[in-house]
């Protein structure tokens, strides 16, 4: 892809999953990178595993989005680190399924390490920057534009981002791109979780059948499609939702039509 070749970004929550799966890519494409998470001991082996295969150019901070001064601090580390930043990836949130039972804290919560982290540190990547070209992707998800059970926390925050996306890609043109990303159903820590027996291979098939694609996505996919918007590939691309969802947004309530029968199709 173009562009990205010795350009310096941050990543937030890059020690697991998608997040992971995105610094890799950009290590791999000979962009530095400084990612965060809140542990520091997973985040210190990722870094050692990242070290090992792509060198020094890629730097661990142990950090809590949702704490105040942390957008401000990780960007002045990233600009110590690096001089300016070209990219920022927002892509650590937190995963709160609460609905009527959600509490003052759990809103709090859910926004505050939410959308308006990733809206404060959109805002401190923007400061100062003298008409330097940038580029910002925020992970939002399909639980941003359907209704689930029981998510109102998750699926309102998540809704948040894509309209934060396209304020800040108009107020930031025309210097900065800003765009966010859907993803679907994707083989991280989370998922794992809720399959019956805690393996990939007792994934329910019914799942797998939410994509037209069949399958659930893997983390480097999604990386491939953060990466690209990034790019300068994608150049002409702002204040956009990628539907990187294989299909699932596309799927009507009939999915994949097993069951529905229609004039002359049966
Ligand atoms: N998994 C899916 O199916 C799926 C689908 C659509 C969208 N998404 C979105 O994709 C993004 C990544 O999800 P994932 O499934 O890859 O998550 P994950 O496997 O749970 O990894 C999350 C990463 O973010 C870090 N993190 C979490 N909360 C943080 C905080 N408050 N401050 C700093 N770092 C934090 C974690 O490290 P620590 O725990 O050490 O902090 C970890 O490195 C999220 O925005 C999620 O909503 C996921």
């Amino acid at each position: 892809m173009k562009g990205l070749k010795g350009k310096a970004a941050i990543v937030t929550g890059g020690s697991r999953g998608i997040g992971r799966a995105i610094v890799e890519r950009l290590l791999e494409e000979d962009v530095r990178v400084l990612f965060c998470g809140r542990s520091e001991t997973s985040g210190k082996a990722a870094l050692e595993e990242f070290q090992k295969k792509y060198g020094n150019n890629v730097h661990f901070a142990a950090a809590d989005m949702e704490e105040k001064d942390v957008p401000e601090k990780l960007i002045s580390q990233g600009r110590a680190l690096f001089g300016e930043l070209d990219f920022l990836v927002n892509n650590a949130f937190p995963f709160t399924a609460k609905a009527m039972d959600a509490t003052y804290e759990d809103w709090t919560h859910t926004f505050m390490a939410g959308p308006a982290a990733y809206a404060r540190m959109i805002a401190e990547f923007s400061k100062n920057r003298k008409k330097k070209e940038g580029s910002v992707v925020c992970v939002s998800s399909i639980s941003g534009h359907i209704s689930q059970p029981l998510r109102w926390t998750y699926n309102a925050a998540k809704g948040a981002v894509k309209q934060l996306i396209r304020c800040a890609a108009l107020d930031l043109a025309p210097y900065i791109r800003v765009n966010c990303i859907s993803p679907a159903w994707v083989k991280t820590d989370e998922v794992l979780k809720a399959t019956p027996d805690k393996t990939w291979e007792s994934t329910p098939k019914a799942w797998e059948e939410y994509h037209m694609l069949q399958k659930l996505q893997e983390p480097s996919q999604i990386a491939a499609a953060v990466v690209y918007l990034l790019s300068d590939d994608a150049a002409v691309i702002t204040g956009h939702d990628l539907f990187a969802d294989s299909g699932y947004l596309a799927m009507g309530p009939e999915g994949l039509g097993k069951t529905a029968n229609f004039a002359g199709s049966a």
